[in-house]
């Protein structure tokens, strides 16, 4: 983004880049509208770039960072977190500017040889260390597991300005506004809880730990490594962290279900008339074979109730929902109001099977799980529906 300089601060800048070019974000999640990779420049006696960006973005980081300083003259380069979306232009930058002395936990350290085979010019630090680089105060947070171990945090205190990395970031590139008084938040938030459910969650515990260090700590901006910078409404977000990471879902439902012949979908329709029968019209219908499952994943991560409707497939589950059910165990979604429903055709599985993943889960279940052999009757239809009621009672009245 050649010609654009974005100060946060006095003295501290966004030097990061926009990538629009990968599809699948670690592979896996799609990023229609790509992403950020946030990196900030702190002009001061000792000049410091905290986290770089992704290896191919090597050239456009030296290129912003020229923009204010010969990277030669850079002091330090902090070390939040060792992903490689944030330190792999690391190798790039040390080759024109060997003199930096790397910033870091112990176990970033022993991952810096690990990745890149960096093992000198390294300053460990530990929690709530402080570095001065000039007029500029740096204080380091330890924030193990958000979102790996070795992750920290990096505060400026004369500013207040807090850099926590993964933690607050969002899918998106940033088309032409950087703050969130300058972007439309709504759909950023959307994205936070995407990243959040799809990167993040599995560590929602360490997430409550690092919200209550941090607690009472004065931030008049929060810069995360990925998507806008918070100055606008900082309360917010930090209360969608607590939320989400305490498996709070707001008042709706997710109704997802997999159907290969229409069966199991107008069992759906009953429940889904249920649903809002019962008084919830928040209600999302996602059929888990065609709908993106990076979305699916933060639906079930918004909403208080989940309903799952599958066939039974090999005598198993579904092999979507499958997918599905595993995934929020690996994730460890819970506190969930929960409604099950599922076909057969000559021997039952599914329903039971999903049953049993449910119950591992620790969600709550509403009674009956309904299971019914190849086409519902209208008597099943009823009960169906009745299923869809009583879930959007229990989630209307929690
Ligand atoms: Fe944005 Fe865990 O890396």
């Amino acid at each position: 983004m050649k010609g654009i300089k974005v100060e946060i601060k006095p003295g501290i800048f966004w030097v990061g880049v926009n990538d629009r070019w990968k599809d699948l974000f670690e592979g896996i999640w799609p990023i229609p509208r790509g992403i950020s990779y946030n990196s900030y420049l702190i002009m001061d006696e000792k000049p410091t770039l905290v986290d770089t960006v992704e290896e191919p973005f090597s050239h456009e980081l030296l290129e912003n960072i020229e923009r204010f300083i010969e990277p030669s003259k850079l002091g330090y380069v902090v070390v939040n977190h060792m992903e490689p979306d944030h330190s792999g232009a690391l190798p790039a930058l040390l080759r024109v500017a060997p003199q930096i002395t790397l910033v870091c936990t112990a176990k970033a350290k022993e991952m810096l040889k690990n990745f890149y085979g960096i093992e000198d010019n390294i300053q460990v630090v530990g929690d709530g260390e402080e570095i001065k680089i000039g007029a500029k105060t740096l204080r380091f947070y330890g924030i193990p597991y958000v979102h790996w171990p070795e992750t920290m945090a990096t505060y400026v205190v004369e500013d207040e300005v807090l850099m926590p990395c993964d933690a607050f970031g969002t899918y998106g590139a940033l088309d032409g506004g950087f703050f969130d008084d300058e972007v439309d938040v709504d759909y950023y938030i959307d994205e936070m809880l995407r990243y959040y459910a799809n990167i993040v969650s599995m560590y929602s515990m360490p997430v409550q730990k690092a919200l209550a260090k941090l607690e009472g700590l004065p931030i008049s901006v929060l810069a995360p490594s990925h998507g806008p910078i918070w100055r606008h409404d900082i309360g917010r977000v930090v209360e969608l962290y607590r939320k989400w990471s305490n498996w709070e879902g707001d008042k709706g439902v997710a109704l997802v279900y997999g159907s290969m012949y229409g069966n199991t979908l107008e069992m759906m329709e009953a429940v889904a008339r249920g649903v809002v029968k019962g008084g919830c019209s928040t209600l999302r219908v996602y059929d888990v074979s065609r709908a993106p499952f990076s979305f699916v994943l933060a639906e079930c991560w918004r909403w208080k109730g989940v309903v799952l409707g599958a066939p039974t497939y090999d005598t198993g589950i579904y092999i979507p929902m499958d997918n599905l059910l595993k995934t929020l165990e690996h994730k460890r979604l819970r506190n969930r109001i929960c409604g099950i429903f599922g076909s057969y055709s000559w021997s039952g599985g599914a329903a039971k099977k999903m049953q049993e993943a449910v119950e591992g889960l620790k969600w709550e279940l509403v009674e009956p799980v309904l299971a019914f052999a190849s086409q519902p009757t209208p008597e099943e239809l009823l009960q169906a529906e009745a299923l869809g009621q009583a879930v959007a009672q229990k989630v209307m009245e929690d």
